[in-house]
């Protein structure tokens, strides 16, 4: 399949060429052609995994909808079945936003992930204050300490249980915890220093793991999810965490791989070895959060404009994506789940991060259809 996008792109490289100046050289070299009047993602894919992207309500709507139905067979929430979004202020659960994207998953037939149940940030300060509305990690007092460690664990089960009761038959994989690793936490064991860690040492952790299965049930599917997962130290890290647990009979079912990746890393073999790492453990894998972003770290500098990119750069990004995905497919009986984080170039979180670090424009284009819901080389790099 390469070998066709190559082709292609060289004979697009001399029409640009004789074309005279001003004259738009993606539109005028590469027909667009709708994500919609081509192959499904999720049909090329379905003897390995199943695909999804993650979404916002307001994209269950429109040209966003119509290509979820074509291309995908999985959707996740990107925001808002996060805490602070379900329970914003203690005891006032808010499942408005989240049921719409239940709606349709079930109306379309597709599998839904639960992101997230715990994690740092985007978290509610509420669920860490003592009853005086002292942060509980400031507590110096071991008596207090231990009171607000099981108040704290209190409100996790809460709000636990009263999601999983809610969606335990709608979701078919679950975030418990995200982000728990920190490769330069001071404990020296990557464990991220959260007021969850300061506050209940890794207790959160097994209790979350035990209350979602608890109530979701023996089926329920559920992982840990983190970014650099392919990485050192962050994968071995990851790794001890995930083996002591397991041996304590903390019931984790895979590893959530977010992959918010570059063109040029991590790279292929670390990649590999992560996936085959975990599963060595019987776990399951998934790639939850993929985007290959154009840039490397810091972006800096990105294109201002998406009509400022290069087709070098999407060639390369197609090339990524085609090896990728080779990798992917060949792993694929360790992985029962890719999704994209976005749907189209047209709304990403890469954007704000692009735009953070160039003084307020940069834009970057992770995902295999354009901004008009077009596809990209990329697109036609993993569908063969
Ligand atoms: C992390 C989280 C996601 C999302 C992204 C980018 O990867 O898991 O929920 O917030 O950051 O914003």
């Amino acid at each position: 399949m390469l070998n066709n996008v190559r082709k292609s792109f060289i004979s697009g490289v001399a029409i640009v060429l004789l074309l005279p100046v001003g004259i738009n050289s993606a539109a005028a070299t590469n027909e667009p052609k709708s994500a919609l009047e081509v192959k499904p993602l999720d049909e090329r894919y379905e003897d390995s995994f199943t695909i999804g992207a993650a979404v916002e309500p307001y994209q269950l709507e429109g040209k966003d909808a119509e290509v979820l139905k074509h291309h995908y067979n999985s959707i996740v929430a990107e925001n808002v079945m996060k805490p602070i979004n379900i329970q914003p202020e203690e005891g006032k659960f808010n499942f408005e936003q989240a049921d719409k994207i239940v709606k349709f998953a079930k109306e379309n037939d597709m599998d839904l992930r639960f992101h997230t149940l715990v994690w740092h940030s985007q978290v509610p300060e509420w669920f860490f204050l003592d009853k005086n509305g002292k942060p509980m990690a400031d507590e110096t007092d071991p008596k207090q300490r231990e009171k607000n460690k099981q108040l704290l664990l209190k409100r996790l089960e809460k709000h636990i249980k009263t999601i999983v009761q809610r969606y335990k038959d709608d979701i078919d994989s679950w975030d418990v915890v995200n982000e728990v690793i920190d490769e330069y936490a001071p404990n020296g064991k990557g464990l991220r220093e959260s007021p969850w860690y300061k506050i209940t040492g890794t207790d959160y952790i097994k209790v979350a793991f035990e209350t979602a299965r608890k109530y979701a049930g023996e089926n329920a599917k559920l992982y840990i999810n983190d970014y650099n997962t392919e990485v050192e130290p962050k994968r071995t890290y990851l790794y001890n965490l995930v083996k002591e647990l397991l041996e304590q009979g903390v019931p984790i079912d895979g590893v959530g791989h977010q992959s918010h990746i570059q063109i040029g890393w991590p790279t292929l073999q670390e990649t590999e070895d992560s996936i085959n790492l975990f599963a060595s453990l019987g776990l399951d894998n998934q790639i939850t959060e993929l985007d290959v972003s154009l840039y490397g770290w810091p972006p800096r500098p990105a294109y201002p404009t998406y009509a400022d990119i290069p087709k070098e750069k999407f060639q390369a990004q197609a090339d990524r994506y085609n090896a990728l995905f080779e990798l992917y497919e060949r792993l694929d009986d360790k992985i029962s789940n890719v999704t994209f984080w976005g749907v189209a170039d047209n709304h990403t979180w890469l954007d704000d991060r692009a735009e953070q670090y160039n003084d307020g424009v940069g834009k970057d284009a992770p995902f295999v259809f354009d901004p008009d819901y077009n596809v990209k080389l990329a697109y036609w790099a993993i569908i063969d």
